[in-house]
């Protein structure tokens, strides 16, 4: 792939918003913040704009994108229609870290999405991606702007990392205020269907949907969600997960760790390691803090070149089984019980 002049937009106003909304009618790539993780955006409606995306990823063809709308009163320009369930669920997580997935009307073109017959919708609420968007006047076409496979970027220096010299421009929006990626939520099939646990918790849409299914995202067969089937979310450092009471967790890991080795933990246990090398994600009573700082961890890990990353178990109420769900798929479902 041929080298482009990135723009770095460290203070995005209205004017550079504009330009760059210009940048994605032409044709270009954009990195731009949402409330979730960094996203890589395109026009949805041009193929050629979409492909450069898979390009600049690493990406493979076969795993389709997410469209990102400015407002829900667009929506009907690219589905064909909108389940009931639609209007409650868009009152209150729309604007938000919610995917829905639909019958896609024939405007959006097939490579965004790898030849379904459906598309999987957001409205991110984050105010510069909205402009973007408005300003763009289409649907923009985005996955998390990380090479493909590397943690998604919750922070300007990851994007800047992975894409400078790729994307045309990004747009720098600080640090993602959750941090992890939304729920993918099918609602193709009779019952709707988690297909990727995110922002959204489980018990939030179970209150609005009686008859909620999880697909099993941890099997290795063809899953709705084509994404969900590759190595994602990997440090470079191999990574075990210890499960069990908290003590012989502490234990286990001092007595496996040496100079090579990483720990990431929670703040209630981080002072008990005995390592140097340890990062803690955030407190055991505040899942949303650990979300928000968990990409970032696997990230620094990389840049400290620790060969094995040992990490805690968290608790997977709330936001908290997204994180494990990212842990759990870094660390190749590889866990100790102790
Ligand atoms: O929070 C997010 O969702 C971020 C921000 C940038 O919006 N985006 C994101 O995109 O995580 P990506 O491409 O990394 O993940 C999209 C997921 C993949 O697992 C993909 O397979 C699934 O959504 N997906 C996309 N279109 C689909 C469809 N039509 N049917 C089923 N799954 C779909
Ligand atoms: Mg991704």
């Amino acid at each position: 792939m041929d080298r482009v002049n990135t723009k770095l937009i460290n203070f995005p106003d209205d004017i550079s918003l504009k330009h760059c909304a210009e940048i994605i009618v032409k044709g270009g790539i954009v990195v731009f913040p949402t409330e979730t993780v960094y996203g890589l955006g395109a026009d949805a409606l041009n193929p050629s704009a979409v492909e450069k995306i898979f390009t600049a990823k690493g990406r493979p063809n076969d795993n389709p994108l997410i469209i990102h709308l400015h407002d829900i009163s667009v929506l009907d320009k690219y589905v064909m229609e909108v389940p009931q369930v639609l209007s409650l669920l868009s009152k209150l997580y729309m604007p938000g870290p919610l995917t829905v997935v639909l019958k896609k009307k024939n405007i959006i073109p097939d490579c965004v999405t790898a030849n379904l017959d459906t598309v999987a919708v957001r409205i991110p609420d984050n105010d510069i991606a909205r402009k973007l968007i408005e300003y763009s006047d289409t649907a923009i076409a985005a996955p998390s702007a990380n090479i493909s496979g590397k943690p998604s970027p919750t922070m300007y220096e990851h994007v800047v990392s992975d894409l400078f010299g790729k994307a045309d421009a990004i747009i720098n929006g600080g640090k993602c205020r959750i941090g992890v990626e939304s729920t993918v939520l099918d609602l193709t099939s009779e019952k709707p269907v988690i297909l990727r646990p995110g922002g959204v918790p489980y018990d939030s849409l179970k209150l609005v949907i009686k008859d909620l299914q999880v697909a099993n995202t941890s099997s290795s067969d063809t899953p709705k969600s084509p994404g969900m089937k590759y190595k994602h979310y990997a440090p470079k450092a191999d990574m075990v997960i210890i499960k069990g009471d908290m003590l012989r967790v502490l234990e286990r890991i001092n007595s496996m760790s040496d100079d090579y080795s990483g720990v990431l933990c929670c703040k209630e246990t981080y002072d008990r390691y005995d390592t140097a090398n340890k990062l803690c994600a955030g407190s055991i009573k505040d899942p949303s803090e650990i979300a928000s700082n968990i990409f970032e961890c696997l990230r620094l890990f990389d840049e400290m070149q620790i060969k094995i990353i040992y990490c805690e178990y968290f608790d997977t109420k709330g936001i908290g089984e997204a994180v494990m769900n990212r842990l759990l798929k870094a660390a190749s479902q590889n866990v100790i019980e102790v």
